[in-house]
């Protein structure tokens, strides 16, 4: 199969690649050098890449930057996904797109599943469920992947690397109890995609690991992992951060299309921490 993957540079797209090569796919990664907002540029070299399938990685993915620059969040985020599905429906070809837990207000009670309804709160949720409707009003062959939390080997930045490097520098941290969500193993979540992609099986899912916990939690599992169990961390709500962008309180991702589709199930995440954990100390992270 021979892929096109945009935003080939970030956190996914990196153990997306590793995925589809070491099954023999042709992968052709491009990042800002082919900019997804620019809708001439992606409508002329898109067809002249003659994908299988495309990959929409890119993304503006700081959620507080996006309530200070809802236009350049849309533009990513919307308009960008808008042009790579013109040119997928150009070039009749399917299209992955990952969107969010950000896609709901996170006030059910419960984890949530691919049939609930969507209520974003903020402009980045905002984006994704208007790229999500987009998608879905041009292509009949579109996966809709909705991720979480996610921590892996590649990209600048994420939660776990935040962690780590915080408890050495500054020795105790203060981490929220009030958001609970589904951390998720990029190796892992990319595997299920790319199993997704090849399934022909279209439609939307919640691609997360199992298991769900606090901010909180997650930080004192990380810690405990990486022998620094005795850093304080202590417990904060969101409200004393005063963040821009309100937080889902309460959004696990339930994966229930794909057990519907007789995918196997999502591995607990804690696994994928105790590998990721273990390959960061090695790594000297
Ligand atoms: N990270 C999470 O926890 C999380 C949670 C839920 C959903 N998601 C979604 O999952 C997907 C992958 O997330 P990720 O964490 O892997 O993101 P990421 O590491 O930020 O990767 C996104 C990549 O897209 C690039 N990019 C930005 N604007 C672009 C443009 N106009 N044209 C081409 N490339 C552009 C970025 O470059 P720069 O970095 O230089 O801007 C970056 O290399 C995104 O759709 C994200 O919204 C992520």
């Amino acid at each position: 199969m021979r892929v096109v993957i945009n935003g080939s540079a970030g956190q996914l797209a990196g153990d997306i690649i590793d995925v589809l090569r070491e099954a023999g796919d042709e992968v052709l990664g491009f990042d800002l050098e082919l900019d997804i907002t620019d809708y001439a540029t992606v409508m002329q070299e898109m067809p002249a890449l003659r994908p299988d399938l495309v990959i929409n990685a890119a993304a503006h993915v700081n959620v507080d930057d996006a309530e200070l620059k809802p236009e350049l969040s849309y533009r990513v985020n919307f308009t960008g996904t808008q042009n790579l599905a013109l040119a997928c429906q150009k070039m009749d070809c399917p299209l992955v797109f990952f969107s969010s837990d950000y896609v709901f207000d996170g006030r059910k009670g419960g984890a949530y599943n691919e049939f609930d309804g969507t209520n974003p709160q903020g402009v980045y949720g905002r984006a994704k469920v208007a790229a999500e409707r987009y998608i879905q009003s041009v292509l009949d062959r579109y996966y809709i992947c909705r991720c979480q939390w996610l921590f892996g080997t590649y990209g600048k930045r994420n939660f776990v690397k935040s962690i780590l490097r915080n408890a050495r520098e500054k020795g105790e941290l203060s981490v929220v109890t009030n958001e609970v969500g589904s951390p998720s193993y990029c190796r892992d979540i990319a595997e299920m995609v790319v199993a997704l992609a090849k399934s022909g099986r279209y439609g939307i899912y919640h691609t997360t690991n199992s298991g769900f916990c606090s901010r909180y939690d997650f930080a004192r599992e990380i810690l405990e992992l990486a022998g620094m169990g005795d850093v304080s961390v202590k417990p904060i709500l969101y409200s004393d951060l005063n963040l821009p962008c309100p937080r889902p309180p309460y959004s696990p991702l339930e994966n229930l299309n794909r057990k519907l589709q007789g995918f196997p199930p999502a591995r607990h995440y804690r696994e994928g921490l105790a590998e990721y954990v273990e390959w960061l100390l090695r790594e000297g992270g």
